[in-house]
């Protein structure tokens, strides 16, 4: 296919501190991973790379075949890395030579809408070479330095990046091969090189899965709307 997506799932979770790697945590009787995935198989038809932690790639294809459906053909598992930066060049590794558009996306958004996989893809397919979706800041923000705050940060020129991040495959890829320092997501990665990103609008349900209260979060979240 033209599309893949690359699901990385190969995290710790350290923050949510859950005993295991976060994406095998439950949210309800499912994992985060399960979750995810269902979301996109909900997506185009796409490769998909799940990037999984050392170790725990059964349990990862116990997920893809729970979720795949007819699209299990399509499905990829790789091991991670140390850093996500790292899981998802692994994740580059395993692309199939005719993906021309690459979704990264984060495990750990287990809740992510279809609609935000779709604005991304349309960025991308409108000429964008790389498309975020992000939504407004809402916190007041502090620039700090020794205890103290230092500036008062301007919020209306800010935004809060989730993924699914799309790019063009070449881009992203020869970002990947150059890359020297690590960035936290990969949009900051290929921007670092020159490429324009665009904005797409985000989704609150695509907060990141990071503190035991995230948990109860999308917990609360499925009760109201069992997917
Ligand atoms: N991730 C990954 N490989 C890593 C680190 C992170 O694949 N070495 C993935 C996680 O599985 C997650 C996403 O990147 O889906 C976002 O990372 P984060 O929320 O920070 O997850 P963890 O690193 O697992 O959590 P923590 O930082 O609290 O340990
Ligand atoms: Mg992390």
């Amino acid at each position: 296919p033209r599309l893949a997506v690359i699901v990385v799932a190969a995290g710790s979770g350290t923050r949510l501190a859950a005993g295991g790697p976060k994406a095998f945590v439950g949210i309800d009787d499912r994992s985060i991973l399960h979750h995810a995935l269902r979301g996109v198989f909900d997506a185009p038809e796409a490769q998909v790379v799940v990037v999984a932690p050392a170790g725990r790639e059964g349990d990862a294809l116990t997920e893809v075949a729970a979720t795949a459906g007819d699209r299990l053909d399509r499905v990829t598992v790789v091991v991670g890395g140390d850093t996500r930066q790292a899981s998802v060049a692994a994740g580059l590794d395993a692309l199939w030579a005719d993906v021309e558009v690459v979704l990264v996306h984060d495990a750990a958004r287990a809740l992510t809408p279809p609609e935000v996989f779709s604005r991304v893809v349309a960025a991308i397919d409108a000429g964008a070479a790389a498309a975020v979706p992000a939504l407004p800041v809402v916190d007041t923000v502090k620039r700090v330095a020794d205890g103290r705050v230092v500036a008062s940060v301007d919020r209306s020129d800010l935004v809060a990046a989730q993924t699914p991040q799309g790019f063009r495959r070449d881009i992203l890829a020869s970002a990947y091969a150059a890359a020297q320092a690590d960035f936290t997501d990969d949009a900051a990665l290929v921007a670092d090189r020159g490429e324009t990103v665009v904005v797409v609008a985000g989704d609150d349900r695509a907060f990141k899965i990071t503190t035991p209260a995230d948990l109860l979060r999308a917990r609360a979240l499925l009760e109201d709307a069992p997917l």
